[in-house]
């Protein structure tokens, strides 16, 4: 990624972790986002829904964009690109969604990360920056996030992050074509009550 891309639009949605940095996608990360999606399939299908028949095809992505720009508009969404520091390659992605104002003031939290870049603590470094986006910036008061309770990378990165365990939702989401139960994860504001 050209070094110009960080200089030029949605500045604002910018964030900086430590050995990652965030931003909103682009239509010029098509290729190499579609790359690392197919290069990680079989990685990624068995915990995310299932992937429609041309979700790796640039018309799809521009729906995809569009989507995401509406979400964006409304506050509803905010997906984000993960790129390393140093090579700025694209790594992974991460979603704060289905952002609910009024007496919830809450977000979900969603990520993935390419199979080539998994342990190396990137996800665990995306969460927290975008949890910090969510307190100060969004002014939310919790975050949360759900996962298979076989995922066990992903109670990993939740608990490391500083999530707490809430309990089991059952049928919650239907991944990889089946509904599947849940354990929900919770974060709250660290100045919650203040
Ligand atoms: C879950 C996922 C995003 C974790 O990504 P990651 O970048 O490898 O995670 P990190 O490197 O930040 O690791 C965070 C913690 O998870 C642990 N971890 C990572 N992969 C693990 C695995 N396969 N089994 C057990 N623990 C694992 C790490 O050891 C680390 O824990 P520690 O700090 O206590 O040592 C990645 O495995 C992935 O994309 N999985 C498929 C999609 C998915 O599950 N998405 C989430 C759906 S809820």
């Amino acid at each position: 990624m050209a070094l110009l891309d960080w200089i030029a639009a949605d500045q604002d949605l910018r964030l900086e972790g430590a050995a990652v940095r965030l931003r909103p996608h682009r239509s010029a990360d098509f290729p190499e986002w579609a790359a690392l999606r197919e290069a990680s399939r079989d990685f990624l299908q068995p915990w995310e829904p299932t992937w429609p028949n041309d979700d790796l095809t640039r018309p799809a992505y521009r729906r995809r964009l569009a989507a995401y720009a509406q979400d964006m508009d409304r506050g509803a969404a905010y997906p984000f690109l993960i790129f390393r520091r140093g090579d700025d390659a694209l790594v992974g992605g991460i979603t704060l969604s289905n952002i609910r104002r009024g007496v919830a003031q809450m977000g979900s939290l969603g990520y993935w990360i390419g199979r080539p870049f998994t342990r190396r603590g990137y996800t665990v470094d995306a969460v927290r920056s975008v949890t910090g986006f969510c307190f100060s910036r969004l002014r939310l008061h919790r975050v949360e996030a759900a996962c298979i309770p076989t995922n066990m990378a992903s109670q990993a990165v939740l608990r490391r992050a500083g999530f707490q365990p809430e309990g089991l939702a059952r049928d919650y989401l239907r991944i990889d074509g089946v509904w599947r139960d849940h354990l929900l994860f919770g974060l709250v504001s660290p100045t919650a009550g203040d």
